[in-house]
């Protein structure tokens, strides 16, 4: 029998603190990943805000390796709250500098959205936003399952694990929808 292919995702979570529900929700997905779905994730705490005065013939030094991630990655997971209804500006600026590199690594790339709040909907506002912004640096995103995490405070164990029966359920769904997109992107049809 041969052996499964193997997949390499990148995981970016959109809130930067300790306690996230969404971290929590990109670990959960990580531990139930089978063997041959490697999930990394990738930090942005330190990018600066984009500045075309600055950065429009150099990009800080420190977005280099991360563009380098996502453009070999097989796959992006892009797990973040909405903040004000919509994405939060941390990850937004990421985005952004990220789009500026040559290298224009979210162009064909598949990507899985999902997101954790402790408002009722979810980040489902946040989450279309995402989706417009994503059409603009033409990648690919899985439209199916929409993982909408409502009243995350009341969706994870004090150790942060993801507790909910109906999401357990939902979470492998969705990284199989990011491979067969991942496989679509790279077969070219
Ligand atoms: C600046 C700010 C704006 C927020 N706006 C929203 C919002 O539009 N919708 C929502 O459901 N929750 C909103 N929240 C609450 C977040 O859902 C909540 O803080 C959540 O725990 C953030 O995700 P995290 O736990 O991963 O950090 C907002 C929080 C902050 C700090």
């Amino acid at each position: 029998m041969s052996a499964k292919k193997e997949y390499h995702f990148i995981a970016i979570s959109g809130s930067l603190r300790k306690g996230s529900y969404n971290t929590m929700a990109l670990k959960a997905l990580q531990q139930m990943a089978p063997s041959h779905i490697k999930i990394e994730q990738v930090h942005f705490d330190n990018i600066p805000f984009y500045n075309a005065d600055l950065h429009t013939e150099q990009l800080p030094g420190e977005v280099v390796p991360l563009v380098k991630k996502i453009k070999e990655a097989d796959g992006v997971i892009i797990v973040s709250p909405e903040y004000n209804y919509s994405i939060p500006g941390a990850l937004k600026n990421f985005i952004d500098v990220v789009s500026r590199h040559p290298d224009k690594p979210f162009s064909e790339k598949a990507v899985a959205i999902m997101g954790a709040s402790q408002g009722q909907i979810g980040t489902a506002r946040m989450q279309y936003h995402l989706r417009q912004v994503m059409v603009f640096l033409n990648a690919y995103v899985v439209n199916k399952p929409e993982i909408m995490i409502g009243h995350a405070q009341h969706k994870f164990d004090e150790s942060g694990n993801l507790t909910d029966e109906f999401l357990l359920t939902q979470f492998p769904l969705l990284l199989e929808s990011l491979v067969r997109l991942s496989d679509k992107m790279s077969s070219g049809s």
